[in-house]
């Protein structure tokens, strides 16, 4: 290991009071769910990070689209530090100015009578969708059947929830966790026709990450989303975009369905949304934006 690693004495019965490097403490103490590279990051600013030797990198990555407006970012430390001034939490049961300030900014943003739902993650954006479309297929029921299935995508990634794991088109985040949610089936990008092989008269919503994140920089084709818009008016389903990756700036418009000319009935955000502290958003339009009460 490099000797520029960090170490420290964690003085506990656990390790014998032995000196062990943050890799040490890492592979002992937590779950082995990441794979990471040997970088100690130091500290970051804008479009740069530092390791703990001083070298400097371009991070491509912003923390995996979470940081799109650059680490440290003045206007965010900023409003970040007078609102820990203010208050950090209030209930929902009272007025909290900022948060109602933002909603309707990304109300006006989205599209005509959206309506927000906050969170704290892009899983509990997509959870939120979900559940959306499913009190959506509960009051408006085909006439042979309770509508509640969702046709997502191969190769897709909608988070780590149970619900959305189970909407993600992976094999590999599914092994271990069986029987997942129903119900959730899966087509293939840019393919119209595997989609309306998939729809049935219980089918009540489309999830689609316009630009596939996590399977692989994917993005779906112009022609694909709009085929996939008119399918859905034509079935009255729900198309719901998937943005927490691909939307906030990150195509250079603010969602990405921008450049599509396609409007979803559902956009979910987060990751950027509040360039890394945790905060998700769930946009839903005049199909089903008063549906919850
Ligand atoms: C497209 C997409 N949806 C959902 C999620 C889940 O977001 P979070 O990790 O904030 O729960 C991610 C995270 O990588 C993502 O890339």
């Amino acid at each position: 290991m490099d000797s520029g690693w960090h170490q420290w004495n964690t003085k506990n019965k656990r390790n014998g009071n032995k000196k062990m490097n943050i890799k040490q403490v890492e592979d002992k103490y937590f779950m082995h769910t990441y794979r990471r590279s040997n970088l100690v990051i130091k500290k970051a600013k804008n479009q740069f990070i530092w390791d703990e030797k001083g070298k400097k990198y371009l991070d491509f990555f912003s923390g995996i689209s979470v940081c799109n407006i650059g680490h440290c970012n003045e206007a965010v430390i900023k409003a970040a530090k007078a609102q820990l001034g203010s208050f950090a939490h209030v209930s929902n049961l009272y007025y909290a100015p900022v948060q109602i300030k933002l909603g309707e900014e990304l109300a006006k943003r989205s599209f005509p009578q959206a309506r927000v739902f906050l969170s704290n993650s892009g899983a509990e954006a997509n959870e939120c969708a979900i559940k959306l479309a499913r009190k959506f297929g509960f009051l408006n029921p085909s006439k042979s059947a309770k509508r509640y299935e969702i046709i997502c995508f191969n190769n897709s990634f909608h988070g780590r929830s149970m619900a959305t794991v189970s909407a993600t088109g992976q094999q590999r985040f599914h092994e271990y966790l069986k029987p997942l949610q129903e119900k959730f089936v899966f087509a293939e990008v840019n393919n119209i026709d595997s989609v309306k092989e998939l729809v049935n008269d219980r089918t009540v919503a489309v999830m689609i990450e316009p630009i596939q994140g996590e399977g692989g920089i994917i993005p779906a084709e112009k022609t694909f989303l709009k085929e996939l818009r008119e399918f859905c008016d034509d079935k009255n389903l729900l198309l719901i975009l998937d943005e927490i990756q691909c939307g906030i700036g990150r195509t250079g418009k603010f969602y990405a369905f921008e450049s599509y000319d396609v409007r979803p009935d559902i956009v979910t955000i987060a990751k950027s949304l509040a360039n890394g502290l945790p905060l998700g958003a769930t946009i839903a339009g005049e199909k089903c934006a008063e549906i919850f009460v």
